[in-house]
C-alpha cells in the first residue's frame, strides 16, 4: 500500500481496522463503495444487531488498549447529543470507550448522562447564539478531538405551500441548520486539527439531494440542508490541506422527535450504519455526500 496522509486509517486501524476494498471504491464514485459491509451486517442501509455487537465490542477492546499505550483517548463532539440521532451518537461512541464532548441546548436526562460513562462532558450550546458558541470554543480550547458531528438542527414548516413560507422560519432554519454548523466547524478548527481522525461530518438529509426532484415542500429544510452540503464542500477544498475529511451523510428516515417517531429505521439503526460509514471513511471521501453505501448528489 502506497504511504498516504491517512490518519483516518491511522485511527481506524487502531480501532480494529475497517478492512474495506479499495479496488471497489475506485469503480465509480456513486457506485456502493460499501458493499463489503453488506456481509458485515449492513443491508439496504440497515445494521443486524450481530454487527452492532461485534463492532462495538472491538472498538471497547481496542480503545482500552490504547488508552493504555498511549494515554490518547479518542473523541467525539456531538451537537443536539441529547435526542433522537446525537443521543444515539452519543451512546453508541461512548459504548465503544470514547470521551464524547455533547453540545446540548436542552440538557441530558440523567439517565442518559450516566449511561455515557466519566468520560462524557456536557456543554451548553445554542445554534442560534454565537456568544454560547464562543463559549464553548474557549471550554474546549487545546483539546484535540478526533470526529465533530453537527448534528443539532430543526425541520419547520414542512407543509407550507410556497406563499406560506415564512421568512422568520426559513430565516431560523438557515441559521441552525447551515450557518450554525460552519460557524462552529471553524471555531473547532484547531481541536480537529490536533485529532488524529480530522473528521468534520454534517448531518445531512435526503432533502439536500439536489438530483431529486419528487421532494414535496419542507423548503426551508431542503434548502438548509442543499445549502450545508455545499459549505461542506467548500469546506473539503478549504481544509484539505492539513488533512480534515468533510463529510455530510443521510441518516435515512429515522423514528424522532422530529418525524413524531414514523420511519423506516430506529436510531439505533441509522446511528450504527452512519458509525460503520464513518469508520470506514478515507480522505478520498473528503466533499462526499453518503447514504450509508452510496453518494449522493
Ligand atoms: N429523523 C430523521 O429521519 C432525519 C432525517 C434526515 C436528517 N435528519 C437530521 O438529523 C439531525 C437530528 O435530528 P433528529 O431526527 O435526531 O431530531 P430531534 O430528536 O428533534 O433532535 C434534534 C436535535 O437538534 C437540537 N437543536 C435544535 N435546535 C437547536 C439549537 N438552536 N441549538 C442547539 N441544538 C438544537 C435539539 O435540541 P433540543 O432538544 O434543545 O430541541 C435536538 O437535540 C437533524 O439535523 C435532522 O435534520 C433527521
Amino acid at each position: 500500500m502506497a504511504p498516504r496522509r491517512d490518519h483516518l486509517h491511522a485511527v481506524a486501524a487502531r480501532h480494529g481496522g475497517h478492512g474495506h476494498d479499495r479496488g471497489a471504491r475506485n469503480k465509480g464514485r456513486r457506485q456502493c463503495r460499501w458493499n463489503e459491509a453488506r456481509g458485515r451486517g449492513v443491508v439496504d442501509g440497515r445494521c443486524g444487531p450481530d454487527h452492532r455487537i461485534r463492532w462495538a465490542g472491538r472498538g471497547l477492546v481496542m480503545d482500552a488498549e490504547r488508552k493504555k499505550e498511549e494515554g490518547h483517548m479518542p473523541t467525539v463532539l456531538i451537537t443536539g447529543a441529547n435526542s433522537g440521532i446525537g443521543l444515539e451518537f452519543a451512546r453508541q461512541y461512548a459504548a465503544r470507550g470514547w470521551a464524547v464532548i455533547a453540545a446540548n441546548r436542552s440538557p441530558f436526562k440523567p439517565a442518559d448522562y450516566a449511561q455515557l460513562g466519566y468520560d462524557a462532558t456536557e456543554i451548553r450550546y445554542d445554534a442560534q447564539d454565537d456568544k454560547k458558541a464562543a463559549e464553548l470554543a474557549l471550554r474546549l480550547k487545546g483539546r484535540p478531538i478526533d470526529v465533530v458531528i453537527l448534528n443539532a438542527g430543526i425541520s419547520e414548516e414542512t407543509e407550507a405551500a410556497p406563499e406560506e413560507v415564512t421568512a422568520e422560519s426559513f430565516e431560523r432554519s438557515m441559521m441552525v441548520n447551515t450557518y450554525a454548523p460552519l460557524h462552529l466547524a471553524a471555531l473547532l478548527e484547531d481541536n480537529l486539527k490536533m485529532g488524529e481522525a480530522k473528521l468534520l461530518v454534517g448531518v445531512s438529509s435526503l432533502a439536500a439531494d439536489t438530483g431529486r426532484y419528487d421532494v414535496p415542500r419542507q423548503f426551508a429544510y431542503r434548502a438548509s440542508k442543499a445549502a450545508l452540503n455545499q459549505m461542506w464542500r467548500n469546506l473539503a477544498v478549504e481544509w484539505k490541506d492539513w488533512g480534515c475529511t468533510c463529510i455530510t451523510l443521510r441518516p435515512g428516515r429515522v423514528r424522532t422527535r422530529m418525524t413524531g417517531y414514523a420511519g423506516d429505521l430506529s436510531v439505533e439503526q441509522a446511528v450504527s450504519g452512519m458509525i460503520g460509514v464513518l469508520d470506514r471513511a478515507t480522505p478520498e471521501d473528503n466533499g462526499a455526500f453518503i447514504w450509508h453505501g452510496t453518494e449522493l448528489a
